[in-house]
C-alpha cells in the first residue's frame, strides 16, 4: 500500500477530467482501509469509488482513498431467495451480470450502470423502473473517525429518489465497504413496463423474457441513448428529474401543454429534465470541449479536454435558461467537487 503524491485522477473519473490528488492510495481490504485512516488521522480525506458520479472542478487537496475492495459471494439462501454480498470496489455491471448468470433476479433492469457497488446506495441508483432500494438489505460502512464498522439497514439508509443518508446526515462520515442484496431464485418479478423495454423485446420476437433477455434489451436501449464513458467522458444523468408541487405543474402546464410528467404522489409531479433541456435548445450543443449529448439531453459530455469548471459553467447556463423558460429549478445529480 503506497501513498502516491500529485496523482492524476483522469483515469479515475468517468468524465475524464484532468485533476490531481495531493495524495492517493488504493486500499484492497478493510484492514488496509483501517490502517490508512489510523496512520493519517489529521489529513483531509476524499473517498473515491468508481468515479462515475462526480465532476472534478479542482485538484483534490486531500488524501484520496480509492476503495478497491473486491469479492462477491452468496451468504444465505432459501428455495426462493438468495442473499448476495458484494464488496464496495466490485464493478456494478459485472456484479449484475454475475447475478444474472446464476439466474438470480432483481438487478437486471439496472444493467450497464457505470460505477462500483459501494457507491450505489449513496444515491440509490436506479433505471427502468427499479432502484437499488428494491433489493437492498443492508450495507456495512467504516466510520472515518472511529474505524468501527456499522451496519446500515434499508430503513437506516433513508432512501429517496437519488437520495440516502450518505448524501445527507451521514455525509463524509462513512466509507461503504460492502452491500448485501436479496434476489429471487424463482418466480422472478420481470418488470418490462418502463419505456422501450417491451418494444425492444418484441423486436427480437421474445414473448416470455428471461432475466438475461431483459438485461440484453436494457443494454441495447442504454447503448443507443447513453454515451460509453470509455469513448466520450460523461457521468450519466447530470441532473435529477425535478419533482414539483402539482399546483405549480398545473400552472406551468397551461403555458406548455406538451410538457410530459409522471405522478409521484397525490401532491407531487416529476418532470423529465431531459425534455426541459431539449426544449431549451441545448440538446447536442457543444461549447469548446464541453457539451450536451445528442441522444439524451440529461447527459453532459467531455469531448476530450474540457475542464470541470467548463462543464460546470454549461450546467449553470442550462439551469438558468430552464428556470427562465419554465420556472422550474433543476438540481445536479452529480457531485460537484
Ligand atoms: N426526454 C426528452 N429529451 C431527452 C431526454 C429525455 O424529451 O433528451 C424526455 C422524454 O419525454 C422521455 C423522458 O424524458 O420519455 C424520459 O427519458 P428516459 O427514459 O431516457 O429517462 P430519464 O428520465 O431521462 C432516468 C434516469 C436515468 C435512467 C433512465 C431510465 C434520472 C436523473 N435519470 O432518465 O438514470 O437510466 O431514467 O430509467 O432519474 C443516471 O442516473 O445517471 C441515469 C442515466
Amino acid at each position: 500500500m503506497e501513498i502516491l503524491a500529485n496523482f492524476s485522477l483522469k483515469n479515475y473519473n468517468t468524465f475524464g477530467i484532468e485533476a490531481k490528488a495531493k495524495q492517493f492510495v488504493s486500499v484492497h481490504s478493510v484492514e488496509e482501509l483501517k490502517t490508512v485512516l489510523q496512520e493519517n488521522p489529521t489529513q483531509k480525506k476524499f473517498i473515491l469509488g468508481g468515479g462515475s458520479n462526480m465532476l472534478l472542478t479542482q485538484d483534490i487537496d486531500a488524501l484520496t482513498i480509492h476503495v478497491d475492495l473486491k469479492g462477491k459471494k452468496i451468504i444465505e439462501q432459501t428455495e426462493d431467495a438468495v442473499w448476495v454480498e458484494a464488496k464496495a470496489g466490485e464493478n456494478w455491471h459485472e456484479f449484475v451480470l454475475w447475478t444474472i448468470g446464476q439466474d438470480f433476479g432483481g438487478l437486471e433492469n439496472m444493467s450497464l450502470i457505470p460505477g462500483n457497488v459501494g457507491t450505489t446506495p449513496i444515491q440509490n441508483i436506479g433505471a427502468y423502473g427499479t432502484e437499488i432500494k428494491d433489493t437492498f438489505v443492508f450495507c456495512e460502512a467504516m466510520n472515518i473517525e472511529t474505524f468501527e464498522i456499522k451496519k446500515f439497514t434499508k430503513e437506516e439508509c433513508k432512501f429517496g429518489y437519488r437520495e440516502s443518508i450518505f448524501k445527507n446526515e451521514a455525509k463524509g462520515q462513512y466509507i461503504i465497504v460492502s452491500v448485501v442484496f436479496k434476489l429471487t431464485k424463482q418466480k422472478h418479478k420481470i418488470n418490462i413496463s418502463y419505456g422501450d423495454i417491451a418494444a425492444e423485446l418484441t423486436k427480437k420476437d421474445i414473448v416470455t423474457p428471461t432475466l438475461k433477455d431483459v438485461s440484453n434489451a436494457i443494454i441495447t436501449i442504454r447503448q443507443s441513448k447513453l454515451p460509453d464513458p470509455k469513448e466520450l467522458g460523461n457521468s450519466g444523468s447530470f441532473f435529477k428529474n425535478p419533482i414539483i408541487p402539482k399546483s405549480d405543474f398545473e400552472r406551468i402546464h397551461l403555458l406548455h401543454p406538451e410538457m410530459p410528467s409522471y405522478s409521484v404522489s397525490e401532491t407531487q409531479v416529476k418532470v423529465p429534465a431531459g425534455w426541459l433541456i431539449e426544449k431549451a435548445g441545448f440538446k447536442g450543443k457543444r461549447f469548446g470541449d464541453a457539451g450536451i449529448h445528442k441522444n439524451q439531453a440529461l447527459v453532459l459530455v467531455n469531448y476530450g479536454n474540457a475542464t470541470g469548471q467548463e462543464i460546470l459553467n454549461v450546467s449553470k447556463d442550462i439551469q438558468k435558461t430552464v428556470k427562465e423558460l419554465f420556472d422550474i429549478e433543476i438540481e445536479a445529480e452529480v457531485n460537484v467537487i
